[in-house]
């Protein structure tokens, strides 16, 4: 009989739910966007981010129910991300799921986001481990190694801000809208790299990052400028920051992957959206690993989702990892 997960994400500002057959297959992938009602404010208002949550949850979980012509009888589990995340977003959809848990007399499978957005590469090709896989979001970016389906153990990560969070930083001092990800790399496919920002960390014989010192040079060059009445070009901006990123994040990727055995390589978070790092990542392990099989999700599985959710749902059904009723939001959680 066929595997059927309900899946609900609500982590931060998309209220999605999903249909998951057999771990492997999109049966539907509602996604409401609140990124409107927040933009006016430069970035996530967590009490604004719950309320729409509110709204919007019971009727994904009915449309999705629809496009995937399913009904609750015909369901194996129901799972939810408990984690990392901002905790009454989270709440949501943890009580969303207890609820339809509950009601239906399923189990329920409490899920870690971030495994989520690795396991999006499912619906490209089978994982095969050991595999590595370069997170890239708004709020993590981390070198993770796996050895089996579960297993993940963090080999470098950054030590202060995110990738997706210094394109958000330098979005808004080029006055771009809140999330700036997206349009600063359609602006750098137009530039051209003549401000060469550091490249931090670059040679360190370890698997970290860095990318605090990159958005003060940007915010500093753009100051001075400004005040010496000079006006610079967005799309060069753009381009020089975006070159530093992705010079960054290829180099340590590749490092890693030329030192642990990988069959797999996977790109996966909200900033794998990103044109520039795909290309990048693409062609150099063409070049310097052909070996290796790289998995990049789809874009509008590299964003928030709950198809990745009920991905690893299938994962965590196997290994019978269930929560309880009592099973608490976890804003922190880790792997
Ligand atoms: O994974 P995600 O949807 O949410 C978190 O779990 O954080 O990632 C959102 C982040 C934002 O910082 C956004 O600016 C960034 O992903 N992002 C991009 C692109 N599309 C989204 N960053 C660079 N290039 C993109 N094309
Ligand atoms: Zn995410």
């Amino acid at each position: 009989m066929d595997e059927l997960i309900l899946a609900i994400e609500s982590s931060c500002d998309e209220t999605s739910v999903a249909i998951i057959r057999n771990g492997a297959e999109i049966l539907s992938n509602i996604v409401a966007s609140q990124i409107k009602s927040h933009q006016r404010f430069g970035g996530v208002v967590p009490e604004v981010a719950s309320r729409h949550h509110v709204e919007q949850m019971t009727l994904c979980i009915e449309e999705a129910l629809l496009q995937a012509q399913v009904t609750p009888n015909d369901l194996t589990a129901v799972a939810v991300t408990y984690g990392p995340g901002l905790v009454g977003s989270l709440l949501i959809g943890l009580s969303a799921a207890k609820a339809f848990a509950f009601a239906h007399q399923l189990p329920l499978l409490p899920i870690n986001h971030m495994a989520g957005h690795i396991y999006a590469a499912r619906f490209v090709q089978p994982l095969a481990f050991p595999l590595m896989a370069l997170l890239v979001s708004g709020g993590h970016t981390e070198l993770v190694y796996m050895q089996a389906d579960g297993q993940f153990e963090i080999i470098g990560e950054t030590r202060d801000d995110a990738a997706g969070e210094a394109y958000d930083k330098v979005g808004r001092v080029l006055g771009l809208k809140y999330p700036s990800g997206k349009e600063i790399d359609e602006l750098a496919s137009k530039g051209k790299d003549c401000y060469h920002f550091p490249r931090a960390m670059l040679n360190e014989e370890n698997y970290d990052f860095s990318f605090s010192g990159l958005k003060s040079a940007f915010i500093n060059l753009v100051h001075n400028a400004h005040q010496k009445g000079e006006s610079l070009s967005k799309e060069d901006l753009a381009a020089s920051f975006q070159a530093s990123v992705v010079e960054v994040l290829v180099t340590k990727t590749l490092r890693a992957c030329q030192n642990y055995p990988i069959k797999q390589f996977v790109l996966a978070g909200g900033v794998a959206a990103n044109q520039g790092l795909r290309q990048a990542l693409t062609q150099a392990f063409q070049e310097q690993l052909p070996h290796v099989e790289v998995l990049i999700p789809p874009l509008r599985l590299c964003g928030d989702n709950a198809a990745m959710i009920g991905a690893y749902a299938h994962v965590a059904l196997k290994q019978k990892a269930f929560g309880q009723m009592s099973v608490n939001a976890l804003p922190s959680l880790a792997f």
